[in-house]
Formats: C-alpha cells, sequence, structure tokens
C-alpha cells in the first residue's frame, strides 16, 4: 500500500462558547490577560446535554454522511479521549450503535488514552493497521474528542472542547511520512486527573509548561536526525511548510515556534549562525534546559521567527483561538484550520511538521506531505470544501455571557455523578445533526438522540 493518510475530515465543536474579553472583566483579571496573554478570543464548552460519548458521535456520523461512507467498507474504528465516564466500557462501543444497525461489527480498535496524546495515538494505531500483514483492504476511521474544563481560577480560560472524525487509508490526499515519527515519552506530574469524582485536572501549569517544551526540544531534534537520514539536506524548519502544535492556548504555540528556532540556532554551525541568526551570538553559550523560562531568550527569539510563525504556523490556530483547547482533537483542529487557510493549488506537494503533546507525558513530532499525484488532487479539494463549511460555523454559534457560563458549569459538576439524571441543557441550541444525552438511567445507563 501506497500514500497511507488522512482521505476525508469532519471537526465538530460546540454551538455556544463564551468570549475571552467578557470573561476577563468576569473574572476581574487584567484586561487583555486572557486575549493577549493566552492569545485567545473565545472558548466553546458544552452544558450538561452533550458528553463524550455524544460529541464522538456527532463528529463521527457527520464524516459518514457528508463521504457516502459504506459502513461494511471500514475495517477500523480507534478513538483517542482522556474523557473518562467509564472505567470499563470504551466510547468506541457507543460508536458502535451506527455500525452494528448496518450489521458492520467486524471492526478492530478501542480507546486510547493520555491526555492530549490519545488522538495521536489512536491515528498511528489506524495507519500503522493499513501498513501491517492485519490489513484486509478496508479503511480505518479515528475519532478524537474531548471536553477540556478546569475549576475556577488560572486555568478556566484554557477549556474548550470537540471532536475530530478522521477517514484513513491509502491513495490519501494527506499523506504520513513513514520512518521519521520521533517521540518524547517520560513521567510527569504535570496535568494529571486521579480524581475520578471530578470532571475536573491537577494542574501545575508552570511545570506544564516547561514539560511542553521540553517535549517539543527532544522531539523536534530527534525529528530532525531522522528526516537528515532520508534527506541529508533537510534544514529543519526552513525545509518545512507548515508547522503545526498542540494548542493548549495560542500564546504557547508561538512561543514553541520561538524554541523550534532557538533549536535551529543551537544546533547550527558558528558560520551559519552568523549567517542566519545575526544578532543572536550572545545565546550561543546559552543550554536549553536552563531557558524554558528565560526572558531574554523567549524575546529575541519570538521576534527572530515572527515572520516564519505568520507563514507556517498563524493560520494554524484559528479553531484553537476560536474554540480554545479541545484536548485530543486540538492538533487536529490546527491540520484543518492550516487546510482551509489555503487553496488546493498552494497546498499541493508541500510538507509540514505536527507536534502532539499529552500531559503525564507523551509526545510526538511526524510530518504530513501533501500528495502531489493528480488523483489526489481531486480528493484534497474535496477535503478543503467539507472543511470550509466545518469551520464556517464558527460564525454561527451563539455567544452566552460569562454568568451563564459559569452556571452550566456549575450544573455539570454538581451533576457529574448523578443517576438517574435529566440533563436540563438546551436542545433549541445545538447546530442540527448534534448528538445529545437524552438521559442517564439508574443503572448509569446513557441514552441518545439526534437532534
Ligand atoms: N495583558 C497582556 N498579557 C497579560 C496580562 C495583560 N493584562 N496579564 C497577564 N498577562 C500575561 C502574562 O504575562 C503571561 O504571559 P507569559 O506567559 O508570556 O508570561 C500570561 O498572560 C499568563 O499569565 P500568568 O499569570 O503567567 O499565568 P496564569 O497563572 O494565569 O496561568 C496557565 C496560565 C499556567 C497557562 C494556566 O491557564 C493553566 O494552568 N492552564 C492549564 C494548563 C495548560 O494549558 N498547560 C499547557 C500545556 S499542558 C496541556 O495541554 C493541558
Amino acid at each position: 500500500v501506497e500514500n497511507v493518510g488522512i482521505l476525508a475530515m469532519e471537526i465538530y465543536f460546540p454551538s455556544q462558547y463564551v468570549d475571552q474579553v467578557e470573561l476577563e472583566k468576569f473574572d476581574e483579571v487584567a484586561a487583555g490577560k486572557y486575549t493577549i496573554g493566552l492569545g485567545q478570543s473565545r472558548m466553546g464548552f458544552c452544558s450538561d446535554r452533550e458528553d463524550i460519548n455524544s460529541l464522538c458521535l456527532t463528529a463521527l456520523h457527520r464524516l459518514i454522511e457528508k463521504n457516502n461512507i459504506n459502513l461494511h467498507d471500514i475495517g477500523r474504528l480507534e478513538v483517542g479521549t482522556e474523557t473518562i465516564i467509564d472505567k470499563s466500557k470504551s466510547v468506541k462501543t457507543f460508536l458502535m450503535t451506527l455500525f452494528a444497525k448496518e450489521g458492520a461489527t467486524d471492526i478492530e480498535g478501542i480507546d486510547t488514552t493520555n491526555a492530549c496524546y490519545g488522538g495521536t495515538a489512536a491515528l498511528f494505531n489506524a495507519i500503522n493497521w493499513v501498513e501491517s500483514s492485519s490489513w484486509d483492504g478496508r479503511k480505518a476511521i479515528v475519532v478524537a474528542g474531548d471536553i477540556a474544563v478546569y475549576g475556577k481560577g488560572p486555568a478556566r480560560p484554557t477549556g474548550g472542547a470537540g471532536a475530530v472524525a478522521m477517514l484513513i487509508g491509502p491513495d490519501a490526499p494527506l499523506v504520513f511520512d513513514c520512518g521519521v515519527r520521533a517521540s518524547y515519552m517520560t513521567h510527569a506530574y504535570d496535568f494529571y486527573k486521579p480524581d475520578l469524582a471530578s470532571e475536573f485536572p491537577y494542574v501545575d501549569g508552570k511545570l506544564s509548561i516547561q514539560c511542553y517544551l521540553s517535549a517539543l526540544d527532544n522531539c523536534y531534534n530527534l525529528f530532525c536526525q531522522k528526516m537528515r537520514k532520508v534527506d541529508p539536506k533537510f534544514k529543519g524548519l526552513l525545509s518545512l511548510d507548515g508547522m503545526l502544535f498542540h494548542s493548549p492556548y495560542c500564546k504557547l504555540v508561538q512561543k514553541s515556534l520561538a524554541r523550534v528556532s532557538f533549536n535551529d540556532f543551537l544546533n547550527a554551525t558558528e558560520a551559519e549562525r552568523e549567517k542566519q541568526f545575526p544578532g543572536l551570538s550572545q545565546f550561543s553559550t546559552y543550554n536549553r534546559c536552563d531557558t524554558y523560562f528565560d526572558r531574554d531568550v523567549e524575546k529575541a527569539f519570538m521576534t527572530y521567527s515572527n515572520k516564519l510563525f505568520e507563514q507556517k504556523t498563524k493560520p494554524s490556530l484559528h479553531i484553537a483561538r476560536n474554540v480554545g483547547n479541545m484536548y485530543t482533537p486540538s492538533l487536529y483542529g490546527g491540520l484543518v484550520s492550516y487546510l482551509v487557510s489555503k487553496s488546493p493549488d498552494q497546498l499541493i506537494g508541500k510538507k509540514f511538521a505536527l507536534f502532539s503533546y499529552g500531559s503525564g507525558l507523551a509526545s510526538t513530532m511526524y510530518s504530513i506531505n501533501i500528495c502531489s499525484d493528480m488523483s489526489a488532487g481531486s480528493k484534497l479539494e474535496k477535503l478543503i470544501k467539507s472543511l470550509n463549511e466545518n469551520v464556517a460555523m464558527l460564525d454561527s454559534r451563539q455567544s452566552i455571557e460569562p454568568q451563564k457560563f459559569s452556571d452550566i458549569m456549575q450544573v455539570r459538576t454538581e451533576n457529574y455523578h448523578t443517576a438517574p439524571y435529566e440533563p436540563s441543557g438546551s436542545i433549541e441550541v445545538l447546530f442540527p445533526g448534534t448528538y445529545y444525552l437524552n438521559k442517564i438511567d439508574d443503572q448509569r445507563r446513557r441514552t441518545y438522540e439526534r437532534k
């Protein structure tokens, strides 16, 4: 099989959002803290009408409908999520309701979890399956979804929610490079969810940023080494048309691109440094690991990389800025945003790197090539057209005032463990085609309807 990758994609985010300017006022923090300091404009959120099963059902059903997928042509269905509402039963089994009613039950795959990384792990499972001896010629679907909510306090404006569904198979317009995936995995208590009675994580904000940036350093340098084995002329960021990141909040992504430039600087020879990084020689003696919160390094390389950021990364942040951290789908929202910012002509033959990070921690940098093959070209056009319809929905959402948002969050918090339970959240507000929670019975069994 050749050119294994993403054939079709569908992204879903909630129909309600809270404006970050209004949230700054409501939270009585300095104006600009969330909008400039974190780089966020709006935050999507769900009422008690939606849970992880409904989010994933919504994205999956739309992918199937829009692409006329024959359910018997799917041999693997993978889910990546960190929104755990059952310690045993997978989200995948709920998604099987769509397949089982058509008699399509010969489908491998279950859920994968490690913070925001689960979607990438699920995607790798699907790609690996298509490239393996177990493959039977059918396609795979990967669904990544999460509801990201934090307790009241500084982390709350970095929430979000959404789901993405991706059709995986050979002869794809978005092709995964082979043999260059670079991972960094280790143990850290930066963000974790040990309290199973609560929807909120424990988070050490500062440590989580340090972990994210050090994982980036490790993945990026290893990725460059592996790329140079395949292509000795590979020059890091300069050889890439785009660089996409998991986005907890957009400012961290801009800092991350600066960090990539700092790595390119440290890896360069003295002669290269003078040519490519004029005026930055005072940083030659700096150590990677001492500089995660070094203001001088940050400022110098933010300035240096500003143009590169505008070209290679900023187009990928549209959904992240307007929905917030969706956790597992975040990076894939970045991919969607990047694709819709360009015309198919501008994308053909381009290569970009993607950095996936999940606290705890698991991280990988990998790369995607946009296939230059003509048959893939028409698939790419169709894909972008469909994603444009998705992204346009950002503008048909309803703005909810912070007090009401806070009340809705309170209802979620208070009822996180209530059974039996009938949700009170509005059905009216949901986009057409959205799945929603109908009720939880006394045996904690959940049932869903579709709007
Ligand atoms: N105007 C402009 N900028 C401002 C203003 C203002 N009025 N006030 C503050 N800021 C800036 C700060 O200078 C700071 O910028 P810096 O990062 O460049 O220093 C930024 O706004 C954030 O303010 P802080 O006071 O540093 O941070 P805070 O205590 O509010 O917490 C944090 C931010 C740690 C990101 C918190 O929201 C959090 O814990 N979020 C969840 C964890 C997270 O997302 N981690 C990222 C990786 S792990 C993951 O994906 C979950």
